[in-house]
């Protein structure tokens, strides 16, 4: 049935006009009964589909639904959701993601769902995730060695950057890449690897964005530190024409990356971090590093000079900002 729907929908959408049951029926080998489920489903999820007797079936509106089918519309990447994986519900689609990058699933693959049950975070935290956010996870398989992919997850958050800053929105990273607007979070990144010794089998960047979610829905600790896009810009957008920016900027980058080498993302990040000039306190291994963050090392990790003049560079930790110099 979800197939079925799918592919009503294609058919509907290629023409905008009217398509008769039976036209649609005879095209994807089922009955008329079963296209009229499929359409009843559709309409069930928000898309306004016109029935006149005999003319068929003509698709009127369309809504805010993150359906493979509207994030392929015109899409304009090569490698990045050109395969899409999508759940109404799933526990966490990194989950998924390393499953099916272990058994192969080509780079660029693009999980993605309306809601998760148990959404993950860094450091083992839970990552809040209801109706109305975009949350979603995407294979690579970069061809780089465990040491540089620290490097990677920059990358992605340099590329949600720009696509927010192309809906409007001012935001800017903190190291290493929550995307923040006046100190709120409005988008965590979750880098997962599986590697051998200096092999990188692949990599599932999971990206979660506040969209058009709620804030006052946030469990009740997080609420003074979490944003959304609609809270910010004052309006919903569109989740699938983000979605696409988010996953053209990601192309970009990545591509970047890997024909021009990393000084090119390491630059970029520098130029949307505010990470870079501030005090900041890293909790990294059990260790509480305080001091000045000078800049990113080659694969990523921060540098920060402490009160003594040393400096130490932190491959992963979690960021405060304690204030400017
Ligand atoms: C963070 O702690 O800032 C990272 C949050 C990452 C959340 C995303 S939502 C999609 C993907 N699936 C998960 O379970 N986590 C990531």
């Amino acid at each position: 049935m979800e197939d079925l729907k799918f592919n009503v929908l294609r058919l509907l959408s290629e023409k905008y006009d009217f398509i008769s049951g039976e036209k649609l029926a005879s095209e994807l080998g089922v009955s008329r009964t079963a296209v009229w489920k499929a359409v009843k489903s559709l309409r069930s999820r928000g898309y306004s589909i016109e029935a006149v007797p005999r003319r068929g079936y003509r698709l009127v509106k369309t809504p805010d639904v993150i359906f493979p089918q509207e994030i392929k519309r015109g899409l304009r990447t090569r490698v990045f959701g050109r395969k899409i994986v999508y759940f109404e519900e799933v526990a966490s689609t990194n989950d998924v993601a390393k499953e099916l990058a272990s058994q192969g699933a080509p780079e660029g693959t693009l999980v993605i769902a309306e809601m998760q049950t148990r959404g993950r975070g860094r450091m083992s935290r839970e990552w809040f995730s209801p109706r109305g956010g975009l949350w979603f996870s995407i294979i690579l398989r970069p061809d780089m060695t465990p040491g540089e992919v620290p490097l990677l997850a920059l990358m992605l958050g340099v590329g949600v950057a720009k696509a927010l800053l192309r809906e409007g929105l001012r935001c800017h990273l903190k190291w290493p890449n929550d995307v923040l607007v006046d100190g709120r979070k409005v988008c965590g990144i979750l880098t997962e690897l599986d590697a051998e010794m200096d092999v990188v089998n692949y990599v599932i960047g999971g990206i979660g964005i506040n969209v058009n979610n709620e804030v006052k829905d946030f469990p009740m600790e997080f609420r003074h530190l979490a944003t959304t896009v609609k809270a910010e810009l004052g309006r919903k957008v569109s989740r699938v024409v983000l979605l696409k920016h988010v996953l053209e900027e990601l192309e970009r980058t990545y591509d970047g990356l890997n024909e021009k080498g990393g000084s090119v993302v390491l630059d970029e990040w520098r130029r949307l971090s505010s990470t870079l000039g501030k005090r900041v306190r890293v909790v990294t291994h059990g260790r509480t590093i305080e001091g000045l963050a000078l800049d990113v090392a080659d694969n990523g990790a921060l540098l920060i000079e402490l009160e003594n003049g040393r400096i130490e560079k932190i491959i992963s930790g979690d960021c405060l900002h304690v204030g400017k110099i």
